[in-house]
């Protein structure tokens, strides 16, 4: 089944939050990095959570400092979402160039494995080379979530930024570079 890429909007707000909400009982399950048992049984604050969606759905272009929210439709079914932005956190090692930042990609886990996350790197590949980008960066938990990005593209690199007490022992910076995408 193909997967649309889109901007979020408000209407997507409810599948968002339903979204996020599969992943922490997963992690528990799994007993993976971030996993927040005490959570679990906690109501979700829809209140909250939907001001932070419409947050990000209210940007609509490309931005070094605000994030923007894009979605993956599958039939008319939203299973997934990313959250992107035209510059990278402070903590992050200073690159002077055109990049994209990839602060969160989330799929339902009752679709993970399904391809729907490799289908939203695709798109921001496509998107990178549009807009003449030279890097994608991002971070992530090492193992297994670091071998799904390496699959996609990603090189996992030190981290050269200035935080001092960077978890590099748990933690990697990942960076996919124009060559990757060149073609896409
Ligand atoms: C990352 C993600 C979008 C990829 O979706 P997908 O393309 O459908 O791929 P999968 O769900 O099969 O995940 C790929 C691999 O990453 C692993 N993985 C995913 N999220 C992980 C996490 N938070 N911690 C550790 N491993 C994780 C999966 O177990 C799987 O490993 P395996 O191939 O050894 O079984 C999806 O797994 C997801 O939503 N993960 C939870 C949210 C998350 O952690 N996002 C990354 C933020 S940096």
């Amino acid at each position: 089944m193909p997967t649309t890429i889109r901007p979020a909007i408000s209407s997507d707000i409810p599948a968002l939050i339903d979204i996020s909400a599969s992943v922490n009982p997963w992690k528990v399950a799994c007993s993976l990095p971030g996993a927040e048992p005490d959570k679990i049984a906690q109501p979700i604050d829809v209140t909250s959570k939907t001001a932070l969606y419409e947050k990000w759905i209210a940007v609509t272009e490309w931005d070094e400092k605000k994030s923007r929210i894009f979605v993956a439709e599958v039939d008319g079914t939203v299973l997934g979402w990313m959250l992107v932005a035209a510059g990278c956190p402070g903590y992050f090692e200073v690159m002077d160039v055109k990049q994209i930042y990839v602060a969160n990609i989330t799929v339902h886990r009752a679709h993970g494995g399904q391809g729907i996350g490799d289908a939203m790197v695709s798109w921001l590949k496509t998107e990178a080379k549009r807009l003449d980008t030279e890097i994608i960066r991002a971070e992530c938990a090492k193992g297994r979530l670091e071998r799904w990005y390496n699959k996609n593209g990603f090189l996992s690199v030190p981290y050269r930024g200035t935080a001092a007490g960077y978890p590099n022992d748990v933690h990697t910076m990942l960076e996919m570079h124009t060559n990757v995408f060149k073609d896409a």
